[in-house]
């Protein structure tokens, strides 16, 4: 029998704990793939209280078992999937054989990160994203202008001209702004090393994709960034510049809807964002944060303090649309039964009436205001019940409102920091 897909995707703005649900679907899966986004992401496994931090292999990789493909909708930096590989065999995980690099993803060059840079310097203060700074916006942007380096290319003898024309036009832009120009050729030097590090990983993954699904082997799909960052489904321009969403995973690998599994969902029982944007739940008093103090929300990729806030149902439901989720993973349980009182938004006021439906307009979302409902927290220590009916009455009744709200099944609950300790429902 064919294979399947299963998904796991992020509903907000990023970091709901998508590693968790993709550690616990690779146990019995057979290929872990990541199909959209670079090095923006930071996903974190701990395993056996070692704690890896991936940005772009997917972090499935840790498990010796598993094949792990970097699919064609990915931009990549080199100097990072080496260091990525590195820390695998640091820790004697192997890699021989089990990663596949498809040969379509794009190269991020350090001109793309001068660039992202300089376009959030000339956006100011008013204007600004919030990017990570990776250069993953001018990486997509060549891309979609044809002038990207995809990794066939990066990895023949074509690398050095096509290098030499992006440096050129980068720095025509750069001066024309006032910006330092940016060294060439020692650049390209790095670059034709790592190209042979890279190299023997290169193939076409959707040839491989699809052998794999045809020979019954069962995929995790891991997700980066989430629905509110997607470029088109996101709060634009407060987005990253690939399709987070479910669209993503098929033009980000070639695969096609026929192969979905489980569509996981992943939340956190909090909120929580970086960077620049509408964020209607966000918390400016001390509890939001003391949310972030208890849930350590400062980003893994770029160490910023994240802002922190309450669970918007209006953007799940959303999100459950969008993607068309079959079940939700919800993380940080934890963090909210440390709380006194929970608050969960179940509409936004706006112009005096109250709404459920989401809308990406940012002049909309800024003028929203949060319904909240008020939930009992104080659950006391959660981290070792492994079956939900155990859980305190006060976090059963605010699980059970959110699957009604959104009618989609709560099928795994995050409890603790450790792959232990979850819930599988
Ligand atoms: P994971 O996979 C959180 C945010 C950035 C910025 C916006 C655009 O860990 O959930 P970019 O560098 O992509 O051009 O930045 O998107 N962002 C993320 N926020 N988690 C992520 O990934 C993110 N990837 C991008 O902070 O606001
Ligand atoms: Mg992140």
């Amino acid at each position: 029998m064919r294979g399947k897909v299963d998904v796991v995707l992020g509903c907000f703005f990023g970091d709901e704990g998508k590693g968790k649900i993709n550690d616990l679907i690779s146990e019995t899966a057979d290929v872990s793939m990541r199909c959209t986004g670079g090095n923006n992401a930071g996903h974190t496994v701990v395993v056996n209280g070692k704690k890896f931090a991936f940005h772009l292999l997917p972090s499935g990789i840790v498990n010796p078992k598993i094949m792990a493909i970097v699919a064609n909708g990915v931009v990549i930096n080199p100097e990072v999937m080496i260091e990525e590989m590195k820390m695998l065999t640091d820790s004697n995980i192997s890699i021989e054989g089990r990663l596949a690099i498809s040969d379509k993803a794009h190269l991020i060059m350090p001109y793309h990160v001068a660039m992202d840079k300089a376009l959030e310097e000339l956006r100011g203060e008013k204007r600004k994203i919030g990017t990570t700074n990776r250069g993953i916006g001018p990486t997509y942007s060549d891309k979609a202008q044809r002038d990207g380096i995809r990794m066939e290319t990066f990895v023949s003898d074509n690398f050095e001209e096509a290098a030499r024309d992006g440096y050129k036009r980068t720095n025509i832009f750069l001066k024309a702004n006032g910006f330092p120009e940016l060294e060439v050729e020692e650049s390209i030097q790095k670059y034709k090393e790592y190209a042979k590090v890279i190299k023997p990983f290169v193939t076409d993954t959707v040839t491989l994709i699809h052998k794999l699904l045809d020979e019954g082997k069962h995929f995790v799909c891991e997700g980066a960034q989430a629905t509110l960052l997607d470029l088109d489904f996101g709060t634009y321009p407060y987005v990253t510049s690939s399709n987070a969403s479910i669209g993503g995973v098929c033009t980000g690998s070639g695969v096609s809807p026929k192969d979905f599994g489980e569509i996981y969902g992943v939340i956190k029982a909090h909120s929580s964002k970086v960077g620049e944007g509408p964020y209607v739940t966000e918390d400016l008093t001390e509890v939001g944060d003391l949310i972030r103090e208890i849930a350590h929300e400062y980003g893994v990729t770029t160490g910023r303090p994240r802002r922190c806030g309450w669970l918007d149902l209006v953007a799940l439901k959303y999100a459950a649309r969008i993607n068309g989720l079959t079940a939700i993973a919800i993380n940080h349980l934890d963090t909210v039964g440390k709380l006194e009182k929970i608050k969960l938004c179940v509409g936004y006021e706006y112009n005096g009436t109250v709404v459920t439906d989401y809308s990406t307009n940012v002049d909309f979302l800024k003028n929203c205001k949060p319904v909240y409902e008020e939930f009992e927290g104080n659950y006391g220590d959660i981290s070792k019940i492994s079956k939900r009916e155990d859980l305190p009455e006060n976090a059963k009744k605010y699980l059970t409102r959110i699957e009604e709200f959104v009618n989609v099944p709560i099928k795994f609950i995050g409890t603790g920091a450790d792959r232990e300790n979850r819930i599988i429902c």
